[in-house]
């Protein structure tokens, strides 16, 4: 029987994000079109002999308690399987930005669960794992996936797509982060103005088209900005369109910003003066 284990933790970004009516429950129908990255933590489980688990990190400032989502997805997936994990470290090697629309905690908890489901020999189908992860977080069912897919529902219903064509995408995190509830609350007494246009992305997927899934990529988030956040991000997309990005979107809640590039020299130069205002610049690409 194995006792560790490595596994990734990508992020992802949003392509289209809209959200439906809100729900009895308190969440929102949402209907977003997901896109896995390269970039990625990493999650490393070992069983140990007690029975504690135990969280480390390489990065400051995450909760290392029962509150993250790496320890809740321990919780849930010994309460669903009825099975007992024992002792258990649990290290996460951070390189997604935190509160940051890019699902990073959500794939921590996601690529517990796959661990645990080797650790344990619990031969769990994807489908169970998403199942499991519902009760963690709402994006955590599209991270046991990690792949292109469009998610409905409160974020239960995960149906996988081809993924983007070969691109090089650049990300961007303004010196701020939000709230994802924060910014449901405020979306809650807003009309919203604007709404992306999913099939046409869907389409932009089935043909392997990045122009028409770059044209049509929207987020209704994007809304919700206060006016210093939304000339923040703004400024971002410009800075990436005007390297020759084909398209520039915020991604999920927030407030990570993300341009879509055919070529690696552009997606470079948008880079630079990118790195002079921002501490959090990244290249990555499409899984
Ligand atoms: O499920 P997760 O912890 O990611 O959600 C964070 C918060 O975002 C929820 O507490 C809820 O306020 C809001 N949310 C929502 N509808 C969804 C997903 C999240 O209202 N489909």
């Amino acid at each position: 029987m194995k006792t560790t284990i490595t596994e990734r933790a990508n992020a992802k970004i949003n392509l289209t994000l809209e959200v439906l009516e809100k729900r009895s429950d308190g969440y929102h129908n949402l209907k977003s079109v997901m896109q896995s990255l390269q970039l990625c933590d990493e999650i490393t489980l070992t069983r140990t002999g007690d029975g504690e688990v135990i969280v480390t990190s390489n990065q400051n400032g995450i909760p290392l308690d029962k509150t993250n989502t790496v320890a809740a997805a321990v919780g849930a997936f010994a309460e669903k399987t009825g099975v007992t994990v024992g002792g258990l470290t649990i290290h996460i090697e951070k390189k997604i930005p935190v509160a940051a629309g890019l699902a990073g905690g959500s794939s921590d908890a996601a690529a517990v669960l796959r661990g645990l489901n080797v650790l344990c020999e619990t031969g769990l189908a994807p489908w169970k794992m998403a199942e499991i992860g519902m009760s963690v977080g709402s994006d955590v069912p599209y991270c046991v996936y990690s792949s292109c897919a469009i998610v409905e529902g409160k974020g239960e219903r995960v149906s996988q797509l081809p993924g983007m064509p070969p691109c090089w995408i650049v990300l961007c995190k303004p010196g701020f982060s939000l709230s994802t509830p924060e910014m449901y609350r405020k979306m809650d007494k807003l009309e919203l103005t604007v709404r992306p246009k999913t099939a046409n992305v869907l389409r932009g997927l089935r043909h392997q088209d990045l122009d028409v899934i770059a044209k049509h990529m929207g987020n209704v988030f994007e809304e919700v900005l206060t006016e210093e956040q939304r000339y923040v991000v703004d400024g971002i997309k410009k800075a990436m369109l005007d390297a020759g990005a084909i398209g520039a979107l915020m991604s999920g809640s927030g407030p990570t910003t993300y341009g879509i590039f055919t070529e690696l020299a552009a997606a470079e130069k948008s880079m630079e003066p990118l790195r002079q205002a921002y501490r959090e610049v990244f290249l990555t690409q499409p899984v």
